[in-house]
């Protein structure tokens, strides 16, 4: 058993359809244990004093870690990224197609050595690690390879991830173009390899619908009913122009959506990237389905796609939650992914503005984006039986961080402080089940009580 003295965010339980309401103790307790198969997770959480009358009669024997002016948070939910695209970042496009067709396709195609993933590998997780995200579901390449690199070297550092094998097997150029039945074998034997094992999960990911062949999307279908814990990520409705070639490939489809629907592709653990241009009935069949949107605002921002509606989304209840899309977002930084989805709320021309609260967006990149992905009270947050993933930050790791953040008068105001002016240098440890990797070798030791 371990604990930890701090300030502590979390967030209270919360019945479907609603927010999770932020939990803040200026002066709380962690405390962690190993669960019978010897996952550490959260036994205890609260204010200090009352937790540790809890577990008076151990006292002597609990150690406790003690991180004075800094707050233990859980570790951030990246909803969709994609890891081949970490050199891709800042490329910039006309659109979303001249930008896959002009950067990204060609850059992927390097994923087929096993020697560039293993440097890649190492470099994108330490990324996420860097930035307090500790649970990813993650787009690898269209080469077997990738998979095995990123979820091995996942699996190494005892993270939560969920990736799987890119599926397209049209209009996309030699190097990353798969086969059809090949594809679909690669998959399967990805499920058998790498879904459950440890930490780790497999997502059926055809790339969107341009790219795959309709016998691929039905295959993917057909996988997807037979493995129904296993992820399925894809993106829809991000770009005009994509939209426009989706209806120029299925005109009799009822809109781009339904094209996955009618391949069996919408059901819950499914996550589809973007969900900008929804109507109504799209909306109400991602509810219907259960299906989760992947809201990523700095890739939307960056490619000029639009603006995801959060309050048609609320209104139709479908789950969402926030992710970077790295490479077509601009940053692993969950506070610049939250504070680009407060620009796109506030955009008011193309759909009502709004001014989302702090603890919203931040609920959204963590319990809330855990609940999309369907591990609610797995990750995300730090009740009893979550797996112990957090993160420590430092409010004052900046002059200008220290200066607001210690004139903050509620917890709205500490929070949106963080969420506009946070950037990595705000975590200073990330703590994967339990086990902290040090981020900054700058940062001051960590004191025992
Ligand atoms: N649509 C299909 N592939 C991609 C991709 O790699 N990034 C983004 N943002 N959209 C896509
Ligand atoms: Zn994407």
């Amino acid at each position: 058993m371990k604990a930890f003295r701090a300030s502590l965010l979390y967030f209270a339980a919360s019945s479907a359809g609603e927010v999770g309401s932020a939990v803040y103790e200026k002066d709380g307790l962690l405390v962690i244990a190993p669960d019978d198969s010897g996952r550490q997770r959260v036994v205890a959480i609260g204010e200090y004093r009352a937790v540790l009358a809890r577990y008076a009669d151990l006292e002597p024997a609990l150690l406790i870690s003690h991180f004075p002016g800094r707050i233990i948070a859980p570790g951030f939910v990246d909803m969709h990224l994609h890891y081949p695209q970490l050199d891709v970042i800042g490329s910039p496009a006309e659109g979303l197609l001249p930008w896959l067709e002009n950067y990204t396709f060609p850059h992927e195609t390097r994923f087929s050595s096993p020697e560039y993933n293993a440097q890649a590998a190492e470099f994108f997780l330490g990324e996420l690690l860097r930035n307090g995200v500790t649970t990813a579901l993650a787009f690898a390449s269209s080469h077997v390879a990738s998979v095995d690199a990123l979820l091995g070297q996942a699996q190494q550092r005892g993270m939560r991830v969920i990736a799987g094998k890119v599926l397209m097997d049209q209009n996309a150029p030699d190097g990353v173009r798969d086969q059809t039945e090949q594809s679909l074998r690669d998959s399967e034997a990805l499920i058998a390899r790498w879904h459950g094992v440890d930490r780790l999960g497999y997502a059926i990911t055809p790339r969107f619908v341009p790219t795959s062949s309709a016998a691929q999307l039905a295959g993917a279908g057909e996988l997807a009913s037979r493995y129904p814990d296993v992820w399925i990520q894809s993106h829809v409705a991000e770009n005009l122009d994509e939209v426009a070639w989706v209806r120029s490939l299925y005109p009799k489809a009822r809109s781009y959506l339904d094209v996955y629907r009618q391949f069996g592709l919408l059901r819950p653990r499914a996550v589809y990237a973007h969900c900008i241009h929804l109507d109504s009935q799209d909306r109400d069949l991602m509810r219907q389905t259960g299906a989760a949107a992947a809201v990523c605002p700095t890739s939307n921002l960056f490619l000029g796609s639009g603006f995801f509606d959060f309050q048609a989304a609320d209104q139709a209840g479908f789950l969402y939650g926030l992710a970077s899309d790295v490479g077509g977002g601009t940053s692993f930084s969950p506070f610049h992914t939250m504070l680009a989805a407060y620009y796109v709320g506030r955009e008011g021309q193309t759909k009502p503005g709004l001014s989302l609260k702090p603890a919203v967006l931040w609920w959204q990149h963590s319990a809330g984006a855990a609940r999309a992905l369907g591990l609610a009270g797995v990750v995300g947050n730090l009740l009893p039986g979550c797996e112990a993933d957090f993160i420590v930050l430092n409010p004052c790791a900046t002059p200008l961080l220290a200066r607001k953040t210690t004139q903050a008068v509620s917890l709205d105001e500490l929070l949106f402080s963080m969420i506009v002016l946070g950037d990595d240098r705000l975590v200073e440890a990330t703590y994967i089940a339990g086990v902290p990797i040090r981020l900054n070798a700058d940062s001051p030791p960590f004191q025992q009580e």
